[in-house]
């Protein structure tokens, strides 16, 4: 990605430590940072960190440097202003206008996406005064990112947690990628996504598993909850994916475990996207001890038997159509595909779509390095009313934003 200029505020909350991690990030990744911590951000960590991680001078106040007059310059020139951590205070601040510091100044210049994670107890960000602040930024095209659950300074747990720095910056490079990826227009939507990929038991230490390594799923997921929707992740096995803020995360192994998750939430959701790779097939039996090899060399190997799993897609597809789903109204599946000899990609894909019977399919090309274990992906969404699109190639987080427009696209038309 070319080098873009990324202005990260830091208010003073414990939670400004990572902060440091936010923006090593970002420098690492090429990009211009410069950091505006507020005063109280400074009795946390000291302004030579922030000046040794991100290369470039720091300043608190509007009075430094006046004949550049950076409380206005800074704001114009940014692609991008990351507050992390964002306390209910800097919050308050901003959505009253208030320009008593370098960082509040430049919210008020910045015309580029302004991402805020939010870090607070619990009961700060559950207050009236908070709720109504995160709303009004939302409103006025903010992104307001929901906190983690989880360990907060002291012995509190609860939603509060500055989500992961990766995390931060995944969005951050989404919204340098596309500004617009994160309207707020999925509240009160429940979602359900499954990702990662299943195993198959065949013994104690083995199984039948596959490449599948989540990251399309959870983006999907982290892109929906920060969207304003009631997220219920799904997650088989992945490449040791952090748990998306804000999503309701429920771990589970093999496919039968999967399809029991999927058949219990499903009821309440409207919303149901099948990313995961479910194994088609299952060992007839599990072997309850470890398979020996034998001793001999002229030992014959052990025969496996497979048996088929359900289909869980399809089985979504049918018990909607029997009144069982009473709130789902868009089902999407995903396909991995490779021509062949009988067609090309898109022509498996339709096929697919229409086996399947679900609303919308996300389709990639696979083979030779794409779709599996990496971060980019490109290709096309299929809808049940014959439409087709192109997703252009990005990262699987860009993907992700793409594919819930077209869901929010689904239910708009009355889905
Ligand atoms: N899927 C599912 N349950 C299964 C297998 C697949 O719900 N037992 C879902 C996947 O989550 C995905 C979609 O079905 O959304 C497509 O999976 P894929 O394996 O590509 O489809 P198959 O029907 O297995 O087709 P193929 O003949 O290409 O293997």
């Amino acid at each position: 990605m070319e080098r873009k200029r990324i202005v990260v505020g830091v208010s003073g909350g414990i939670a400004a430590y990572k902060a440091c991690t936010v923006v090593r990030q970002l420098a690492e990744a090429g990009h211009s940072v410069q950091v505006l911590p507020t005063e109280s951000a400074l009795r946390f960590v000291g302004a030579a960190t922030f000046e040794a991680l991100s290369g470039q001078p720091v300043h608190t106040g509007v009075f430094d440097d006046v004949p550049q007059v950076p409380h206005v310059a800074i704001g114009q020139q940014a692609d991008l202003v990351v507050v992390a951590p964002a306390t209910a205070d800097l919050l308050a601040r901003a959505v009253a206008g208030r320009a008593d510091d370098l960082l509040t100044a430049t919210l008020l210049t910045a015309r580029c996406p302004v991402l805020f994670a939010p870090a607070m107890h619990t009961e700060m960000w559950q207050h009236p005064a908070t709720r109504e602040n995160v709303s009004t930024l939302r409103t006025r095209g903010a992104v307001v990112l929901e906190p983690a659950s989880g360990r907060l300074t002291g012995t509190d747990t609860g939603p509060g947690r500055l989500p992961e720095a990766e995390e931060i910056n995944t969005f951050a490079s989404l919204l340098l990628e596309r500004p617009d990826a994160l309207p707020y227009d999925l509240a009160g939507q429940k979602v359900l996504v499954t990702a990662g990929g299943t195993r198959e038991p065949i013994d104690p230490v083995r199984f039948i598993g596959n490449r599948s390594s989540g990251k399309q799923g959870y983006a999907v997921a982290r892109v929906a909850a920060q969207r304003g929707a009631e997220v219920t992740l799904i997650a088989a096995h992945t490449a040791g994916l952090i748990d998306p803020a804000g999503v309701d995360v429920v771990h589970v192994s093999s496919a039968q475990q999967l399809q029991d998750a999927v058949s219990k939430h499903a009821p309440e959701a409207q919303v149901l996207v099948m990313a995961a790779a479910v194994a088609d097939f299952r060992p007839a039996r599990m072997a309850q001890a470890k398979i020996k090899k034998g001793p001999g060399e002229d030992d014959r190997p052990p025969t496996i038997d497979l048996v088929r799993n359900d289909d869980v897609l399809a089985g979504a597809v049918r018990a909607r159509a029997d009144g069982q789903l009473p709130h789902m109204r868009a089902i999407v599946g995903f396909a991995a595909e490779t021509g062949d000899e009988n067609g090309d990609v898109l022509f498996h894909a339709r096929a697919k779509l229409q086996r399947k019977g679900c609303d919308l399919l996300v389709v990639n090309a696979v083979g030779e390095g794409r779709a599996f274990e990496v971060d980019h992906n490109d290709g096309w969404l299929l809808a049940a009313d014959g439409t087709e699109s192109a997703l252009e190639p990005g990262s699987k987080t860009l993907m992700a934003s793409r594919i819930v427009d077209a869901v929010v696209a689904f239910l708009g038309g009355g889905g």
